[in-house]
């Protein structure tokens, strides 16, 4: 694909499935003691960064890291497409992060793990804009064809909008310089300058704030925000939006992200428990411990472990852990409900008013009408025999009987439910990210910002205030830039 610089973005329809982990995890110390439960980017991150921080201190940490279930990797996890001697892995989560996602990127590079780009399973295809009835703006061969139709049509607001996500980013990229931790949602995102962003809703934000072109924004930004998210320019606030639009450099990791999550695990040392479901965290007084306090970790199995210190990196509410002594509330944030189908088959081009499959694009957006029936269509790649591989999002199951008219033959068909993300609605009150003492929760930034890459940000956050207050050594602030 080329692109012409200036414009490049638009065409750039990576699906940001901006999906994070969970992980809820235990830091246990010499005589510092913390655990932490579920292991995706925020818990598996957060280990790594706990063992860098005391690494050189007189104070030991003995981290452990409690999961649920038999695998690391929380909301990112792979499928295998196997036929006829091939297998495909396929992100069924959590599937790309960006070039300005200084710590998984980094980071995998450290790990020696490698990078693919977003679609090189799937070079030259097109994307297209599709409204239930017809596509409304559909991707050519020629960039400056493309380029020109958009100027045309939509006259400046691409670029106003371009220059309004560059600066939003940079804005956000000062958290990376920060020495300082942040103790609320609410002053970190005054202390970026980004306040303004989550108080209106991406709808009142871009047209009445900034007076873009109503009909860019139908066309080009909700269609962004409707694959990443899951939401309507009038639903999510104006910072869902940028950070919807930003996939400059899309990536993932080859054969699965989940991969950065093992290996931030296996370099922090920390004692791992698979297969080990917390059920109840109980406050305790404790002479002589930190605070005077320590936190027992019951699990399922019966057994229990003291802790000082807990950092929680799952939605708090999908935990179903009981706390005790510990009086915090914490409002619920609700979640988007995605389902994400992979089919192996192929298209039906009647579907979309077409005639040959050649005329279909194989990226498909679409705007917020009644009629689409799904939030995206992806597709991945090409069989050999003809058939492609597709990733839909839809805020419903997809029956049967609406794939069979989508498709003329289908061979492979592979449902998943996620709770995938947090409606991300404007002016709400932020979960506190140390509702009790010690007691952290990394989640607490999903609501402002929710992508792997922000979950790190939240764990790191946390591990500078108990290097702050535990006489760790400060995480070097890192160099980063647009
Ligand atoms: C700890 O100290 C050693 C030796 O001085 C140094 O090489 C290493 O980078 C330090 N580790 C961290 C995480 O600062
Ligand atoms: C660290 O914690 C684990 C699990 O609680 C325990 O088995 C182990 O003995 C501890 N190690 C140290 C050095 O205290
Ligand atoms: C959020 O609160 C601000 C005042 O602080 C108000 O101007 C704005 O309209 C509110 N946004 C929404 C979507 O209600």
């Amino acid at each position: 694909m080329k692109y012409s610089g200036l414009l490049r973005w638009v065409f750039t329809f990576y699906l940001v499935f901006a999906f994070y982990i969970s992980l809820t995890f235990t830091i246990q110390f010499a005589y510092f003691e913390v655990p932490q439960q579920s292991a995706g980017a925020g818990g598996s991150s957060a280990a790594y960064w706990v063992s860098e921080a005391f690494a050189n201190s007189s104070v030991k940490i003995n981290t452990t890291v409690y999961e649920q279930s038999s695998r690391i990797g929380g909301r990112t996890k792979i499928i295998k497409y196997e036929r006829d001697g091939i297998s495909i892995p396929i992100e069924l989560g959590a599937s790309i992060f960006v070039d300005v996602n200084y710590y998984i990127v980094e980071n995998a590079k450290k790990f020696g793990l490698e990078f693919m780009k977003y679609g090189e399973e799937m070079e030259n295809s097109k994307t297209g804009i599709w409204n239930g009835d017809e596509f409304v703006f559909e991707q050519s061969s020629n960039s400056y064809w493309d380029t020109a139709r958009i100027l045309w049509k939509y006259g400046w607001a691409p670029i106003k909008v371009q220059n309004l996500v560059k600066e939003i980013i940079g804005k956000f990229l000062e958290e990376y310089k920060y020495d300082k931790p942040f103790t609320s949602i609410d002053s970190e995102a005054e202390r970026l300058q980004l306040d303004k962003e989550i108080k209106f809703t991406a709808q009142y934000y871009f047209s009445e704030l900034e007076k873009i072109n109503q009909l860019y924004l139908k066309h080009f930004v909700e269609p962004m925000t409707r694959v990443n998210y899951a939401q309507n320019l009038a639903e999510l606030h104006a910072m869902g939006a940028f950070i919807s639009l930003a996939p400059q450099g899309a990536k993932s990791i080859k054969g699965g992200n989940y991969q950065l999550f093992e290996k931030f695990i296996e370099h922090s040392g920390a004692n791992l428990k698979l297969d080990t479901k917390i059920v109840k965290v109980t406050k305790l007084k404790s002479p002589g411990g930190i605070n005077n306090m320590k936190y027992i970790v019951k699990t399922k199995d019966g057994s229990s472990e003291e802790y000082d210190a807990i950092i929680l990196a799952a939605p708090i509410q999908f935990t179903g852990i009981e706390f005790e002594n510990m009086d915090f509330k914490i409002k619920e944030i609700p979640y988007i409900t995605l389902h994400v189908t992979l089919i192996t088959g192929y298209v039906n081009p009647a579907y979309f008013g077409r005639a040959k499959i050649d005329d279909v694009p194989e990226q498909i957006v679409t705007t917020n009408s009644e009629k689409c029936e799904f939030l995206s269509f992806a597709g991945k790649l090409q069989l050999p025999n003809g058939e492609t591989i597709s990733k839909l999002f839809s805020h419903q199951e997809l029956s049967d009987e609406m794939l069979d008219r989508l498709y003329t033959s289908r061979s492979w068909t592979f449902r998943k439910v996620w709770k995938s993300y947090p409606k991300l609605l404007p002016n709400q009150t932020f979960p506190p990210l140390e509702p009790d003492e010690n007691f952290f929760y990394i989640n607490s930034f999903e609501p402002y910002i929710s992508t792997m890459e922000t979950e790190c940000v939240s764990s790191r956050n946390i591990v500078k205030l108990l290097a702050e207050r535990w006489d760790g050594i400060y995480l070097q602030p890192i160099k980063a830039k647009l």
